[in-house]
C-alpha cells in the first residue's frame, strides 16, 4: 500500500528539497511520482542530457525512505523539437497544426516524435533503471489524442490494407455502396471527421489503438532494456478518455495508473470509475493522481468537502487501489494550473488540505498490514466493450442514450447491494463469474456469442441489455433479428423504439408497482418452446409496444439468459438485477444500507478485509455476521458496526484487538 503524490523538482531550488520531502514523510507518504513534462530539463537541447539534478532529486528521495515512479516527460515536447522538427506536432481535426505553449502536442504517430521519446525514455532508464528509489515508470500522460496530418491518414490506409487486403474487400465489408461511398484506391481514404460511415469510425478508434500501443512499446522496451527485474511500467488513464481501447493497452502494461477528478464523490458512480481500471488487467492499480481539494479547469473548480477525499481515498483502495497519489505536492508559481489544489502553498507551508492528507496516511499506514496481498474477488461481472460503446455512442438514436450512463445502471444496482462488480471486456474469460451483466454487446460475433451460451448452458446467468447483437464486428447490421447469435437461447427482438416519453411496465417481478421504461424500449418475443418466461410488460400507452413482453427469462442447460428489453427505472432495474441474483447464491458480505459503501478485498487464504465507506450524514449500524477488529482504530466489535456520517472502518475479523468498551 503506497501513499504519496506527484512532485516537480524542477519547479524549486534544490535547497527546498529537503524540507518537502521531509513534510511529505511527515504527511505518511511513502512514494512520489517525477519527471512528467520535465522534457526541456532533461534533454536542454537535442542530444544534450542533464539528468543530474533528477538524480539528485532521486537520491534525497531514497534518504528520505521515500519511492519514486519515474514518468517519461513525453507528454511535453521541448521548443528545439517542435521548431526543428514540426512533423512532430500533432494536427488536430480542423487541420490545425498544434504549437508550443501547451501540453500534448506531440504526435503520438509521429515516426520522428517517437524516436525522441524513445531516446529519452532510454537514457532516464540507463540512468535510473537501477536506482534504488525508483520502484516503476509511468509511460507518457494520459494519451488521448490523435494526429490527423497527413501521415498519419497514410499510415492509416496502410494499416486498413493490411487488415483488408484489397479496397474491393473494405468496399464489401462496410457496404459502401451505400451514397456511393466506395473506394477505389487506398489513397482516398480520409482520416473521418464528424459524422462519417460508422465503420470508418469505428476502424480509425481501432487504429487509434494501435498507434498508442506501438507509441507505449517504443517506451517501454527502451525503459525494459535497462530497466532492474521488478521495476514495473505503467500508463496513467482517465476513463472517460477513451477513444482507444483501454483494455487493450492495458495488455502492455505491468500496471494501470487511473486518473480520477470528480467534482463531488458520488456513490456507487464513482466506484465505477475504479472498476473499469481494475477491470482493464482483473488486477489491483493505483490511483495515480486524485485532487488534493480542487482540480482547476471544471466550471466550477469546488473544494472537496471536509472528510471527501478520505472518502475518496477508501473508495479507491475498496475497489483495489493499492495506492494514492495526490496531484500535485506544491503550486506552481507559474503555468496553466496555478489554480489548482495543492498540499502545500506557493509559501512552501502546508495549506489546510495537508492535515486531511495526513489522517489518509496515517490510515493507509495502518490498514496496509492487512491489506497486504489482497484483490477484489468479484462473483458479478459487467461486460462493457469500448468497441459497442463507440459504435452507440456515434448512432444513439435518442440522444438521451448514453452509453455509460446505460451500463452503470446496472452496476449501480448491483453495488447498491453491497456486491463487487468486475468491468471488463466482452472477451474476457468468464469462468469464476456466476453472474454476467451484458448491458450492449452491440457488435456480436458468432464466436463471443456461442461463448456466452456456453457459459449459461455450464449454469451462469446472464443479463442481456437493450441493443444487443444488432451489428457484427465491422458495424454493419446482422441479417437476422437482435440478439444475433445470442437468440439461439430462445429471445429476439421484434422491433425497437426511441421513446420520447416513458412507457409504463408491469409484472409478477414488480409486485404491484408501477415501473417504467424510458429512452429505449424493445418489443421481445419468447419462444415458449424454450421455456421463456415474461417477467415484465409494457403496459397501455398507446402504442406499439402496448401489452409486449419487456423482460424475458429463458433456462438455458444449469443457467439462464434474461433479455431486458427496455431502459428501466431504478427499482425496475434493481428488481430485474435481484431476480438476476436471487438463484445464483451470492450474496454480499455484509447488509449494508445503500449510502453505506461496501467493499471486499480477499486474501489469497480467503480471509477478507472489508471497506466500508459511509456517504450518509447520520450514524449507520451495520450488522455483523461475526465479531471484527476495524484495523484504523484497533476498536473490536461484536454483532454490529456503528459508522457515524462519513466515516470510514476497515473490517477483519476479530483476532485478540481490545473488546468494544
Ligand atoms: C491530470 C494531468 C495532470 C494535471 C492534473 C490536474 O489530468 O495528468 O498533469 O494536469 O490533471 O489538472
Amino acid at each position: 500500500m503506497h501513499f504519496g503524490t506527484s512532485w516537480y523538482p524542477e519547479h524549486w531550488p534544490a535547497e527546498r528539497w529537503p524540507r518537502d520531502l521531509e513534510l511529505m514523510r511527515e504527511a505518511g507518504m511513502t512514494v512520489v511520482r517525477l519527471g512528467d513534462f520535465a522534457w526541456s530539463r532533461l534533454e536542454p537541447e537535442e542530444g544534450r542530457f542533464e539528468t543530474d539534478w533528477l538524480a539528485e532529486a532521486l537520491d534525497q528521495l531514497a534518504g528520505h525512505g521515500l519511492s519514486a515512479v519515474l514518468a517519461t516527460p513525453t507528454a511535453g515536447p521541448p521548443v528545439w523539437l517542435t521548431d526543428r522538427y514540426p512533423d512532430t506536432l500533432i494536427v488536430d481535426a480542423q487541420g490545425r497544426r498544434a504549437g508550443h505553449g501547451n501540453r500534448a502536442h506531440g504526435s503520438p504517430s509521429s515516426p520522428r516524435h517517437r524516436e525522441h521519446c524513445a531516446r529519452i525514455a532510454g537514457v532516464l532508464a540507463r540512468r535510473f533503471g537501477r536506482h534504488p528509489a525508483v520502484i516503476g515508470w509511468q509511460i507518457d500522460n494520459e494519451l488521448n489524442a490523435l494526429s490527423h496530418d497527413e501521415d498519419t491518414r497514410r499510415q492509416f490506409a496502410g494499416w486498413l490494407k493490411a487488415r483488408y487486403g484489397t479496397v474491393e474487400a473494405l468496399n464489401r465489408a462496410w457496404h459502401l455502396a451505400f451514397w456511393s461511398q466506395e473506394y477505389r484506391d487506398w489513397s482516398q481514404l480520409p482520416i473521418p471527421v464528424g459524422v462519417q460511415h460508422p465503420s470508418l469510425t469505428l476502424a480509425w478508434r481501432r487504429f487509434a489503438t494501435t498507434v498508442f500501443r506501438d507509441f507505449v512499446r517504443c517506451q517501454a522496451d527502451a525503459i525494459r532494456a535497462h530497466a532492474r527485474p521488478g521495476q514495473w511500467i505503467s500508463h496513467n488513464v482517465m476513463t472517460a478518455q477513451d477513444d482507444y481501447d483501454l483494455a487493450a493497452l492495458a495488455e502492455d502494461l505491468d500496471l494501470v495508473g487511473l486518473d480520477y477528478y470528480v467534482g463531488r464523490l458520488d456513490h456507487p458512480g464513482s466506484g465505477a470509475h475504479h472498476d473499469v481500471v481494475r477491470g482493464l488487467k482483473r488486477r489491483p492499480y493505483w490511483l495515480m493522481e486524485a485532487q488534493p481539494g480542487s482540480a482547476c479547469w471544471s466550471q466550477v473548480n469546488n473544494a472537496l468537502d471536509r472528510g471527501e477525499a478520505r472518502r475518496l481515498a477508501w473508495t479507491a483502495v475498496g475497489h483495489g487501489a493499492d495506492a494514492v497519489l495526490f496531484w500535485q505536492w506544491r503550486s506552481s508559481p507559474g503555468g496553466q494550473e496555478q489554480y489548482h489544489g495543492t498540499l502545500v502553498g506557493p509559501d512552501g507551508r502546508p495549506r489546510p488540505f495537508y492535515e486531511e492528507a495526513a489522517v489518509i496516511g496515517r490510515e493507509l499506514a495502518a490498514a496496509a498490514p492487512a491489506l497486504a496481498g489482497t484483490v477484489p474477488a468479484p462473483e458479478v461481472a459487467v461486460l462493457q466493450g469500448y468497441e459497442d460503446r463507440w459504435a452507440v455512442e456515434a448512432q444513439r438514436h435518442h440522444a438521451g442514450f448514453g452509453p455509460t450512463a446505460y451500463w452503470t445502471s446496472f452496476h449501480r444496482a448491483l453495488r447498491l447491494r453491497g456486491l463487487d462488480v468486475d468491468v471488463v471486456v466482452p472477451s474476457t474469460p468468464l469462468d469464476g463469474y456466476r453472474v454476467v451483466v451484458a448491458p450492449t454487446l452491440h457488435l456480436l460475433d458468432d464466436g463471443t456469442g456461442e461463448r456466452l451460451l456456453d457459459w449459461v448452458r455450464r449454469g451462469g446467468r446472464l443479463l442481456l441489455g437493450v441493443r444487443t447483437g444488432m451489428k457484427d464486428t465491422e458495424n454493419l447490421l446482422l441479417p437476422g433479428r437482435q440478439p444475433g447469435p445470442l437468440a439461439a437461447a430462445g429471445v429476439s427482438v421484434v422491433e425497437y423504439y426511441a421513446l420520447p416519453d416513458p412507457v409504463p411496465v408491469a409484472g409478477e417481478l414488480l409486485g404491484g408497482r408501477a415501473g417504467r421504461a424510458r429512452i429505449w424500449a424493445e418489443w421481445l418475443d419468447p419462444d415458449p418452446a424454450a421455456g421463456a418466461q415474461v417477467l415484465l410488460r409494457y403496459g397501455a400507452a398507446g402504442g406499439w409496444l402496448d401489452g409486449r413482453p419487456a423482460v424475458v427469462e429463458v433456462p438455458l442447460g444449469a443457467g439462464t439468459v434474461t433479455y431486458c428489453g427496455a431502459w428501466l427505472d431504478e427499482d425496475g432495474t434493481d428488481a430485474v438485477v435481484g431476480r438476476l441474483l436471487a438463484g445464483s447464491g451470492i450474496r454480499a458480505p455484509l447488509d449494508v444500507p445503500e449510502d453505506v459503501e461496501l467493499c471486499r478485498r480477499v486474501r489469497p487464504d480467503g480471509e477478507q478485509v472489508l471497506v466500508l465507506v459511509s456517504h450518509a450524514r447520520e450514524r449507520r449500524s451495520v450488522a455483523l455476521p461475526e465479531p471484527c477488529t476495524d484495523v484504523l482504530t484497533g476498536v473490536r466489535h461484536e454483532d454490529a458496526v456503528e459508522i457515524a456520517g462519513g466515516d470510514v472502518v476497515v473490517l477483519v475479523p476479530a483476532g485478540d484487538g481490545p473488546r468494544r468498551a
